[in-house]
């Protein structure tokens, strides 16, 4: 069957030395700000998946020259509110979240009606988060229950805001920022926790922004309409798509790897924290800056006496797109792992909360849910020799990438369909992991 891979032996042990795909989030980010730069920035390492190609094509779509060089790509920046937008544009957002909610921040100040859309699971997504502060800056916005479909229409006549974003979300956060720039005046957010590279690229492009660090939330204010310098970033590699390589030798006995030049932003590394606390055997050595942002390699050696954990909703947001991985962990971690607050997983590319309750349920764990908190009853003696067969996702590239790792370490039978989903984020997830020795066929 097209786009189906087929699992039938575990990983042998292996000892290898890897470097993973680009930051995603940071890929983005780039796009987006040199695009709004006064000249030429080049962007090394950039990720080349389809969330970031759509992040190209959208800004192209809207008047930003873009040139493909041998080692980076070249953007011309068209300056704060530069875009040039024919009415009734229609920009695709293909998959990307990030991209969907971002470029309508950033787009706050084209006074022409535009069309977002988004493939079949961005499609089901809540895009209220986002219309609610920019229907405050003055961007008129028609959506029908708050989901792409959206029309909207920026204005010359923007006015700043002040908002309270309560979900731990950098894809709030960053729209509004974008919004900020384009606006007259001060705009203040108070945010609770989430990664914050806009921020760190911003402060060091030396754009005007003030962030004040209280308990559990940030209180960021934007100069808008100060002009943004062009720069040049080597993106480092995305902790994100490190997780499903750290978890799979964590998993796999007796072996050992090195991912180099990983990004460790601390608002990143919840996974490193949690599985730590587990007991998995993890170090992060070769620190450097870089832009104001960290950069390691992590050392992973397989484990085999995890614990449960009691894991505190705070770290929530700095591993919100790696608990499917954490979660399989706990299903082979002595004693029971506790989660709350996991409303937000139900709102990515497929309803993840949901897909990993029934998932853990087919492998024969035992797992307890009330409203979003849950309770995984580890076992790890855990070793499968049924039949699995994964289907219906939404083409979520997480699900794809975990229940690999899943058939990769705990045996049994695999066939996962939808393998053309890891084009959104790691396009090599696969060849890099059948260079460690995985038979995926
Ligand atoms: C992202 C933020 C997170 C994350 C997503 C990427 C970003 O979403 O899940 O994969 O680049 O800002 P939320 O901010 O909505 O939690």
């Amino acid at each position: 069957m097209k786009n189906q891979v087929y699992i039938k032996n575990t990983i042998k042990p292996f000892n290898g030395k890897i470097f993973v795909s680009s930051d995603k989030s940071i890929s983005i980010r780039c796009i987006l700000l040199s695009s709004i730069a006064v000249g030429k920035s080049k962007i090394f390492n950039l990720l080349e998946s389809e969330d970031v190609l759509n992040a190209i094509k959208v800004v192209k779509k809207i008047g930003v020259k873009i040139i493909k060089k041998k080692n980076y790509i070249e953007i011309l920046g068209v300056g704060i509110n530069g875009f040039n937008a024919k009415k009734n544009t229609i920009l695709n957002a293909g998959n990307s979240g990030t991209l969907a909610r971002c470029i309508l921040g950033l787009c706050s100040g084209i006074n022409n009606q535009i069309k977002l859309v988004g493939d079949k699971s961005l499609s089901r997504r809540d895009f209220k988060r986002v219309i609610k502060p920019l229907n405050s800056f003055g961007v008129n916005i028609k959506s029908k229950a708050g989901m792409l479909p959206i029309i909207f229409e920026g204005t010359n006549f923007l006015t700043p805001i002040k908002f309270i974003e309560n979900k731990g979300s950098a894809q709030i956060k960053t729209s509004i920022i974008f919004s900020a720039i384009n606006t007259p005046g001060i705009t203040e957010i108070k945010s609770k926790k989430s990664r914050n590279h806009t921020e760190l690229l911003l402060k060091h492009l030396n754009y005007p922004i003030k962030i004040k660090k209280i308990k559990d939330y940030d209180i960021i204010k934007i100069q808008g309409l100060s002009q943004l310098n062009p720069f040049e970033y080597k993106i480092p590699g995305d902790i994100s798509s490190a997780s499903f390589f750290i978890v799979l030798t964590l998993l796999s006995k007796g072996s050992k790897l090195l991912i180099k030049d990983v990004n460790i932003n601390p608002s990143r590394i919840g996974i490193l924290k949690i599985l730590k606390e587990m007991n998995g055997n993890i170090n992060i050595v070769n620190k450097k800056y870089y832009k104001g942002e960290i950069i390691g390699d992590i050392k992973i050696k397989s484990t085999n006496n995890f614990k449960g954990i009691n894991c505190s909703s705070k770290i929530n947001s700095s591993a919100i797109d790696e608990f499917l991985l954490i979660f399989l962990v706990a299903a082979k971690a002595k004693g029971v792992s506790k989660f709350e607050k996991l409303d937000e997983l139900n709102k990515k590319e497929s309803p993840r909360l949901n897909i990993a309750i029934k998932f853990l349920k087919m492998l024969g764990i035992k797992v307890l849910r009330n409203k979003d908190n849950i309770k995984i009853y580890g076992n790890p003696k855990l070793k499968l020799k049924g039949k699995y067969q994964i289907k219906n996702f939404l083409k979520d590239h997480r699900v794809f990438m975990m229940s690999v790792v899943a058939g990769l370490t705990l045996g049994g039978e695999w066939k996962i369909n939808d393998s053309d989903s890891i084009e959104t984020s790691f396009p090599q997830f696969l060849s890099k992991i059948k260079r460690l020795g995985a038979k995926i066929i």
